[in-house]
């Protein structure tokens, strides 16, 4: 069997409310799982018990109090994401590991095409040289990829060249979501990408998750709608605290 791309081992994260007394609030309390590549794993469970937790937990925003997030790397090396350091979650995070939250937070006056597009780019190790050229043809690359998301998940055109700030929440959502899909990824993790979405675009969704499983990614996400949930899981880990 091939070493799965994601191993979490007896992951634990407690809360600490300073505003509440320094009250505990134990959220994970021994999680572990694996995510081989190519398949699409399900968080599922009532709300409050840690399913985002865990999301960020993986995704090296939150460290946890004991336990491992092993993410196998492209170089062939592993590095454990509870305790990783802030340079090495920004360098896996550039090429190797995609999210999508599940609302969009993005620098204003951006243009929606270059919020996406820069996620590429900055994946690019062509662009990433001092050479202008290069740079350029490789953001001209990006942008073009960013447009044929935007088509698919039928972003009008006319808000191609506008900042996403005004956008909607359905179409913030689809911004959001080619920028996490335009990303070449390892592991990709998925935060309610459907909630604000019609049927037309969920169903785009749902085949952008089946494409990138086809290419090898190993898939992590939270799909409160059932029927995205049943099209795109292989398994589902359930996650609570009070069980
Ligand atoms: N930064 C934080 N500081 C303190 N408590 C937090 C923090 N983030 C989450 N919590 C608490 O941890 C628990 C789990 O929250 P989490 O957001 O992980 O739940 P969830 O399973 O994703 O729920 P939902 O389905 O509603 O999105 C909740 O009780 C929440 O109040
Ligand atoms: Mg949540």
């Amino acid at each position: 069997m091939t070493t799965p791309v994601l191993r979490v081992r007896d992951l634990r994260k407690t809360f600490t409310l300073h505003l509440r007394d320094s009250l505990r609030l134990p959220v994970l309390q021994g999680v572990s799982l694996d995510v081989a590549a190519g398949e699409c794993v399900a968080l599922v469970g009532p709300s409050g018990q840690g399913k985002s937790t865990l999301m960020k937990c993986l995704h090296g925003s939150y460290g946890a109090d004991s336990g491992e997030v092993l993410l196998a790397r492209d170089n062939g090396a592993t590095l454990d994401l509870a305790t990783a350091t802030p340079q090495e979650v920004i360098q896996v995070r550039r090429r190797e590991m995609a999210y999508v939250s599940q609302f969009l937070r993005v620098v204003p006056r951006v243009p929606a095409i270059d919020v996406v597009a820069e996620r590429r780019v900055d994946a690019d190790p062509a662009a990433n040289t001092l050479d202008d050229e290069a740079h350029a043809a490789a953001l001209a690359r990006a942008r073009d990829e960013a447009r044929s998301l935007f088509d698919r998940l039928n972003v009008p055109q006319g808000l191609w060249d506008l900042p996403p700030a005004t956008f909607s929440g359905g179409e913030q959502q689809r911004v959001n979501i080619a920028r996490g899909f335009i990303q070449p990824a390892t592991l990709l993790l998925l935060d309610e990408p459907t909630a604000s979405l019609d049927a037309t675009n969920r169903r785009v969704v749902v085949q952008l998750i089946e494409e990138a499983k086809a290419r090898g990614t190993a898939v992590v996400g939270i799909f409160h709608d059932e029927e995205v949930r049943d099209a795109v899981a292989t398994r589902c880990i359930h996650v609570r605290h009070d069980a």
